[in-house]
Parts: C-alpha cells; sequence; structure tokens
C-alpha cells in the first residue's frame, strides 16, 4: 500500500474521478496514453535500452532517442503523432544514486508531432492533461511555467509565453530563462534541436531565497513535463539551420510525476517500488527508514537491480562485460552486490531481488517475462564471479598488507584494491583496521577522480559522433551486418542463430550472435564469399512497411519488439537478406566494397562475436 508521506501538499483540487494521493504508476502510464490516443497518436511500444546501430550512445536516454531519424524527415510507418512510454538508462550519476531523486533507469512518457502540430496544439494539450477535471486536474495556480529567453540569432519565445497565458496560466507563473534551461538538444554533437517550456508543481514549501524560481534544484518547484519544440539542426560547424518539419518532443519522467503528484517525498516511496523494497526487507531482515544508511542501501539496492533486470531482459539484452554496455552493467550489479552484503543479505540472493522487478514490470514489459531465466542465470553468475573476486582480493591484501613501513596504505594502493578488486574504500578501511593500519582516503580519492576523468573522456568521445552519425560508412557496415547475419544462418545452417549486440564505428563493424560453439575457419571463408557474392551480384536494397504477422510471413529474421498491430520497416537485399530494422542502409549492395572478417571469439557463454571491415 502506497502511504501519503505527508510534507508536501499534493496538488490537488476537488473531484477527481481518482484519488489522486493514491493515483498509481500504473494509472498514470494509462491516463497518459489515452489522453494522447484520444488525441490522435498512435502509441507506439518501447524500443530496445540498447540504440539500434548507434555507436555514439550506449544507452537510449530519452523518448526522442529512437525517434531521431523520423525527426530528421523520415517518415514513420505509425503516423505523423506518436506517444509512448520508453525504457531510459541514465548512469552519469550513478555514485548519487541513493539520494532522493536519482535513479539510473526510469520510464518517460513522451508525445510526438513529427511535422504536424506544433506549439499551439502542444501547449494546449499539456495544459489540458495537467488541468483538466477528467486528467489530472492539478490546481492552475500550482502550476509554473519556464520558456526560452532568446540569445543571439534564436528569438525569445513569446509564443509559448502568450500560448500559456491564453489557456489561463497566472502571467506571474512564467518565467523566462537562458539555454542552460531551456533549450533540449542535439543529443549528439549535431541533429535536431530546440527551444522548451517546462511545466513545474510548486511543493508549497518555502522558497530557498529571493532569487528561488522554477528550475531552482532547493526543491521547491518540480518538473513534471518538457515541450521541446524541435525545429533546428545543429551542424557540424555549430550553426542552427531551420528543420525541413518542426517537430514536438514531449518528455515527463514517470516516477518523479508519480511521486509529485502522490505528495510523497521520493520515487522510492510510489508503488513502482513497493514489491521490490519488501523483498529486500524480507531478504535482510531490516526495514526502509530503519536509519539513513540501511534507506540508501534500500534504494541503491532497489535501482540497480530495476536497472539490471531490464538490461538483461531487454529485448537486446544485455550481458556483463569489460566493455560498453556489459561494463556499465557489471558495474551496477557490483555495487547492487556490495550493498546487500552491507544489509547481511545472504549471499546470492541479489536475483531474488530481480525477480521481485519482474513481478512489478512483466505486464507492461513482456520481454522481462520472455527473459525471465536469462536475468536470473546472469545475475547469479556474476554475483558468483565478484564473490570470487572478493576473495582473490582479501588474499592480495593479505600478500600486501606487511608492505607499507608507515602503516598507511597509500591512495594509488587504495584504488588498486577498489579498481580490480571491487573493493570499496571503506571496506579496506575496516580491513585496514583489523590489521593496525590506516588507509590515505584523500589519496584514494585523488586516484578515483583520475580515472573518473579517464573515463568520462571516454563516454564523451562515445557521444561525439552524434546521435544521428549516419555516416556513409556507417550505414555501408551496417547493411554488411545484415548480410553477414544472412551469411551465418546459411553456411551454419543454424535458424537458431540471432543478434545478440551490434556496434558499428565508422571503421568496422562488430557483431554477437547465439551460436553454441567456435566457427572454423573454413565456415568463415564460405561467410565472407555468402557475403561478397551479395555484394558482387550488385542488387537493390528495398525497404517496405508491415505488420509484425506479415515480416514473419515473408520471412524477414530480427528482434520483434514491437507490438502486433503496429508497422515495421522490412529491408530486402535480393535473395541474400530479409531483415526487420530501422535501417538507414545503403541503396544497393554494390555500394559496399570487399568484406572481410577480422576476428571471430567468444563474446560470453553461447554468443560469439565477429569483427569485420569493408575494404
Ligand atoms: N527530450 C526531452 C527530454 O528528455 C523531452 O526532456
Amino acid at each position: 500500500m502506497i502511504k501519503y508521506a505527508g510534507g508536501l501538499e499534493p496538488p490537488f483540487t476537488k473531484g477527481r474521478p481518482f484519488d489522486m494521493k493514491n493515483l498509481t504508476t500504473a494509472e498514470l502510464r494509462e491516463l497518459y496514453l489515452r489522453f494522447f490516443r484520444e488525441r490522435g497518436h498512435a502509441i507506439i511500444s518501447s524500443s530496445s535500452l540498447v540504440p539500434e546501430n548507434d555507436p555514439s550512445a550506449l544507452f537510449t536516454m530519452a523518448g526522442m532517442h529512437p525517434l531521431v531519424p523520423y525527426l530528421l524527415g523520415a517518415k514513420h510507418p505509425a503516423g505523423a503523432r506518436l506517444a509512448d512510454v520508453q525504457k531510459c538508462v541514465r548512469t552519469g550519476d550513478i555514485d548519487e544514486v541513493g539520494d532522493a531523486s536519482h535513479c539510473t533507469f526510469f520510464e518517460m512518457l513522451g508525445n510526438w508531432s513529427l511535422g504536424d502540430y506544433f506549439k499551439k496544439e502542444a501547449i494546449a494539450w499539456s495544459w489540458e492533461f495537467l488541468t483538466g477535471e477528467e486528467w489530472l486536474g492539478i490546481d492552475k495556480d500550482k502550476l509554473y511555467f519556464t520558456c526560452f529567453a532568446g540569445e543571439e540569432g534564436l528569438p525569445r519565445d513569446e509564443e509559448a509565453h502568450d500560448r500559456w497565458v491564453e489557456m489561463g496560466a497566472d502571467p506571474s507563473h512564467i518565467f523566462y530563462l537562458g539555454r542552460k534551461h531551456n533549450w533540449w538538444g542535439p543529443a549528439g554533437q549535431t541533429g535536431p534541436c530546440g527551444p522548451d517550456t517546462e511545466m513545474f508543481i510548486d511543493t508549497g514549501k518555502e522558497p530557498c531565497g529571493e532569487d528561488c524560481f522554477p528550475g531552482c534544484d532547493c526543491g521547491k518547484y518540480l518538473e513534471i513535463w518538457n515541450d521541446v519544440f524541435m525545429q533546428y539542426n545543429k551542424t557540424a560547424d555549430g550553426k542552427y539551420e531551420p528543420l525541413a518539419q518542426k517537430n514536438v518532443d514531449t518528455g515527463m519522467g514517470l516516477e518523479r510525476t508519480v511521486a509529485t503528484l502522490q505528495g510523497v517525498p521520493t520515487v522510492y516511496d510510489t508503488d513502482a517500488f513497493t514489491g521490490i523494497l519488501a523483498k529486500i526487507s524480507e531478504l535482510s531482515g531490516k526495514n526502509y527508514g530503519d536509519s539513513p544508511e540501511v534507506t540508501k542501501a534500500f534504494r541503491i539496492i532497489a535501482d540497480h537491480m530495476r536497472t539490471a533486470a531490464f538490461m538483461l531482459g531487454d529485448q537486446r539484452g544485455v550481458t556483463p562485460s569489460n566493455v560498453d554496455q556489459g561494463y556499465i552493467l557489471r558495474r551496477i550489479i557490483r555495487r547492487a552486490i556490495r550493498y546487500a552484503m552491507q544489509l547481511g543479505m545472504p549471499e546470492m540472493s541479489i536475483s531474488k531481488v530481480a525477480e521481485a522487478v519482474i513481478e512489478t514490470y512483466g505486464g507492461i514489459y513482456p520481454e522481462l517475462n520472455d527473459n525471465r531465466a536469462r536475468v536470473i542465470a546472469e545475475l547469479d553468475a556474476e554475483e558468483q564471479k565478484f564473490q570470487r573476486t572478493l576473495k582473490q582480493g582479501t588474499k592480495e591484501f593479505e600478500r600486501i598488507k606487511t608492505s607499507f613501513p608507515d602503516g598507511r596504505i597509500d591512495g594509488v594502493t587504495a584504488f588498486h584494491l577498489f579498481d580490480t578488486f571491487g573493493f570499496p574504500v571503506e571496506f579496506t578501511e575496516e580491513l585496514a583496521k583489523e590489521n593496525g593500519l590506516t588507509v590515505d582516503v584523500e589519496g584514494y580519492k585523488a586516484a578515483f577522480a583520475e580515472h573518473q576523468a579517464k573515463s568520462r573522456a571516454g563516454a564523451e568521445q562515445k557521444f561525439k559522433g552524434g546521435l544521428a552519425d549516419h555516416s556513409e560508412a556507417t550505414t555501408k557496415l551496417h547493411t554488411a551486418t545484415h548480410l553477414l547475419q544472412a551469411g551465418l544462418r546459411k553456411v551454419l545452417n543454424d535458424e537458431n542463430i540471432f543478434q545478440r549486440g551490434s556496434n558499428i564505428t565508422p571503421e568496422r563493424l562488430r557483431f554477437d550472435f547465439s551460436f553454441p560453439r567456435k566457427v572454423t575457419p573454413e565456415e568463415l571463408k564460405e561467410v565472407e564469399k555468402y557475403v561478397n557474392d551479395a555484394i558482387k551480384a550488385d542488387v537493390e536494397i528495398t525497404c517496405e512497411e508491415m505488420t509484425v504477422p506479415e515480416a514473419k510471413a515473408k520471412g524477414a529474421i530480427g528482434v520483434f519488439e514491437k507490438k502486433y498491430g503496429e508497422l515495421v520497416k522490412v529491408y530486402t537485399m535480393g535473395e541474400y537478406s530479409c531483415e526487420m530494422c530501422g535501417g538507414p542502409h545503403a541503396n544497393r549492395t554494390g555500394e559496399l566494397g570487399v568484406f572481410k572478417i577480422k576476428k571471430e571469439e567468444a563474446s560470453s557463454s553461447g554468443v560469439r562475436r565477429i569483427k569485420a571491415v569493408l575494404e
């Protein structure tokens, strides 16, 4: 049961169709989608958490992310008005999880206009959904708004401001703010972007000072929704060109909005987390709220296991590893295990928390149910590995503990124990104390910061390509990936070969696929020949839109992640390949050049990896 925790005043007037204090996560999802369906929007299902053929980002981090090609002008099979709930991951702030508002996974509600309606309708609908008696029915006096203040070359968004006033907003509740607050995108270096207008709820708290404003992070005003008017394309030389079509991209963080509407202090107090926290309680024998440390551990375990279950149970399931998505997943799982140990949860129980996540979300995201066995097996395997590493780390500690003449473990060594053996510094401090030693914690922090700066630079580098990096080289390699998959199925004569991961840089493709053994050099030669024959045949690459059953009937392979009835794109390359995919692709196979496989290796259990190039 959700309890009204008090403290914050729920922003409701009388006469709600249901008791807003008990509005559930499922109800808000449903209400939002119904509102937009009634206004001509097609409801599309959530895309994978792993961006399709987008080497520049590891995870889908906003509802607009999978829609970038359509914001740039490609025709979406479902039409020009869309609404959805998209699974998102943002791990930039992993070390801040445990406070009231940071989650590594969240669901984003969104509605889109792809060159259809614009500001006037978007704002009117936002207003109606927020204040309408049939909908959220929020007291309009509790609502605040921000609009883009403008800057050189980019006008102040007076149209948005005036529209809010026209709808009935109090003009003294509307603020103009600069780019930092009221501009969204591009997600990468280049691509669609534009001014936005954000909606806030006044919690009734005292302002933090005279300068407090919507957008201030003191907690008086909570942002619940963002309407972005994507009317520009940022070019590589930093210019803002008007887009051929004007789009609307909106985003409402589901968990945060439910918490705000319920008037509870954090997302962990909403029904989305009830079952997950109860499971942690059952396993640890402690209660959420016992002490600040216990509360923090509960939140971290709940958040991380939710994220891990969604990553492992995704349409393009991620596997723990030392690189890319797998590395983030590994860090998240191991951090959760450390906090589980701190709470006194028994070894090998972390996967039980993931079961509670599947229980909570399986109805909305069927892929979680479909992949239940995989989620649990991977978590158990990862915990086993981690427990072994911790034991090795303890041995390493025993070995080195006499090598500190002044009895002080230096920062670099403490960081090495963390980085290699997963020892948090507090853990090292405990061991040190038992052995009459101390730890240079400041030195540890410095080594940690230096390492983070390096890994951040890496992540930024990854992002640099821009989400819309459909450069010629990556497009051709993407086409070659389709031919490679078809070739593998043909040569290895195995219908159970499926894509397990794909990563393309302008230099090479990397393709992970399910297959139980090593592919022999002879077989690889044959696969190479299959692809090169397709290239020599120079067939036209065609794209058709159809429903999933039609695509299956046509023999298309692919990850069938969309709901039945939704249209999907199917790319056909003569007799050589037929695959469901969002594109883009080369026009003819003859454009590809010569295909060469550079490496074949194991990626994880039951998954092989091929790296290949076009020369
Ligand atoms: N893309 C916008 C956001 O993520 C709506 O806030």
